[in-house]
């Protein structure tokens, strides 16, 4: 059975989100505390407010956080060190996907850049501020959440698949670099996930081949080999594992959590 983490404390960007926001209760459950910290203050006190119904007591932090931006994640840092000193745990959700799909000859300058702001740089931004909080050879680990679609290249979508094989490509690199003081480096790579993001990609796909909505998820869900999108829960869960010591030995990794995905 999988140890309780109580006390660590958490910082989890995308904690607005749809994974991002199952992922601090998930911790909060445990007894761990968490820094919460999405583009939006008043979406991430929503959270916090409502998770505080459930956990009267949790210590959490709510933050207005732009990963693609090197300020914003100085002032992040800033606040995090007088909240907490230290940090147990980072674990980078936040993401945007590529808001049309869109040849290469196509895609514009401007979306290429947005996307890899946020995905890419944004995690390299994310970890060279924060890494520096986590103490060394105290179990201490950082989990960023990547993509099926980094395992693989699909059309239209080059900016955001290739955003998230760069991030299965950077928590090799971080973790080989910190290896030797005893920090752990892991990548989730989700599949379709009932979120936001998923509904949202849905409807501007079924608005391209002018289709319902219902039609467009059903030729989706179909593709899953377990027919159907994955709940939150699912990779809350994989990086609550992966940022435990019951993956001790894992470092570089990237786990998939997908349905089955890319098996077919
Ligand atoms: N939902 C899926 O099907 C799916 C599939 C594969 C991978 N993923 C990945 O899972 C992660 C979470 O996705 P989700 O489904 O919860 O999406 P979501 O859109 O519900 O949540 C993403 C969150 O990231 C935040 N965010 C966006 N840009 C940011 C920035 N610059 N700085 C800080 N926060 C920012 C958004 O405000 C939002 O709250 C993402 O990394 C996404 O790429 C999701």
């Amino acid at each position: 059975m999988a140890e309780s983490t109580g006390g660590r404390a958490v910082f989890i960007t995308g904690a607005a989100g749809g994974i991002g926001r199952v992922t601090v209760e998930r911790f909060v459950a445990e007894g761990d505390r968490v820094a919460l910290a999405d583009l939006s203050l008043e979406a991430v006190q929503k959270v916090a407010d409502e998770i505080r119904q459930s956990y009267p007591d949790a210590d959490l932090l709510p933050l207005e956080v732009d990963v693609s931006s090197e300020e914003s994640l100085k002032a992040a840092r800033a606040a995090v060190e007088e909240w907490s000193g230290t940090l147990d745990v980072i674990a980078l959700v936040g993401a945007t996907v590529q808001a049309f799909g869109a040849s290469v000859l196509e895609l514009t300058t401007e979306e290429w850049d947005r996307v890899h702001n946020t995905n890419l740089r944004g995690v390299f931004f994310a970890s060279r501020e924060l890494v520096p909080l986590l103490p060394a050879d105290s179990g201490a680990s950082l989990v960023a959440v990547a993509s099926y679609w980094g395992r693989s290249g699909h059309a239209f979508y080059s900016s955001y698949c290739t955003s998230k094989a760069g991030v299965i490509s950077f928590v090799q690199c971080l973790a080989g670099e910190l290896a030797d003081k005893g920090i752990r480096v892991n990548a989730v790579a989700p599949g379709n996930i009932n979120t936001g993001m998923h509904q949202a990609a849905l409807a501007s796909e079924a608005e391209e081949r002018g289709i319902s909505f219902e039609e467009m998820k059903a030729i989706e869900w179909a593709k899953i080999p377990l027919k159907v999108a994955g709940p939150p829960k699912s990779i809350a869960d994989a990086i609550w594992f992966l940022a435990s010591d019951n993956a001790s030995y894992m470092t570089g990794a990237t786990v998939d959590v997908n349905g089955g995905v890319i098996f077919v």
